[in-house]
């Protein structure tokens, strides 16, 4: 993959372009929701056994909509229980879209969002400048490991703070998005 994919391109608004491009040229999101019906419930199976709330972390969250249907299932697995879901997001118009599926989505009254606008690296380090290393029962990272520039501590970092039981779901495609022309 390019070196130039590592990292976000200064003009949002093209990188969003490009990725709904992408989705409706894909079956990529078709493959993702299948995903999620028929293997998520047996990955979720155990992170909330016994928990009154369960802390969920959404890597590189986009706008959501993975995000929603992930929590849909997790909430029926866990029905009343408390869900903390916080999101890692650098970008300023997905937080946006995503707050708006949020305000307009039902049933999402025992669910917590909370949106942390920074990259994965700013997240650790402010995490470890803070001294606070909290766990989570669930972590995700989907479509968005090619965006940062060490894959391998990245995801060793996330895993450091899985707790017992807890799951880390890395979900990668190989494609390449189309650089539109200017
Ligand atoms: C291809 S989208 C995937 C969004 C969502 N997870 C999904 O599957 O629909 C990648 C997301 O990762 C975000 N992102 C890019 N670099 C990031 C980084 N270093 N840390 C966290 N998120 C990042 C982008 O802003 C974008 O919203």
């Amino acid at each position: 993959m390019a070196s130039s994919m590592r990292s976000l391109p200064s003009d949002h608004s093209r990188y969003l372009e490009s990725f709904r491009l992408f989705l409706e040229n894909s079956t990529e999101h078709q493959c993702m929701l299948e995903f999620i019906e028929k293997k998520l419930p047996g990955i979720i199976s155990s992170i909330g056994n016994g928990k009154s709330a369960i802390n969920i972390l959404s890597v590189g969250g986009g706008s959501g909509e993975i995000d929603l249907q992930i929590l849909s299932k997790i909430q029926a697995k866990y029905p009343g229980v408390t869900i903390n879901n916080e999101v890692i997001e650098p970008n300023d118009e997905q937080i946006l879209s995503y707050k708006e599926r949020v305000a307009k989505t039902p049933n999402l009254e025992n669910i917590k969002f909370t949106w942390h606008k920074e990259t994965s690296s700013e997240y650790e380090s402010r995490m470890n400048e803070k001294k606070e290393f909290k766990k989570w029962d669930f972590i995700h990272m989907i479509q968005m490991l090619y965006y940062v520039k060490d894959i391998p501590a990245t995801i060793q970092y996330f895993h450091s703070l899985l707790e017992a039981k807890a799951k880390l779901l890395i979900i990668l495609v190989s494609v390449f998005l189309p650089v539109l022309a200017p």
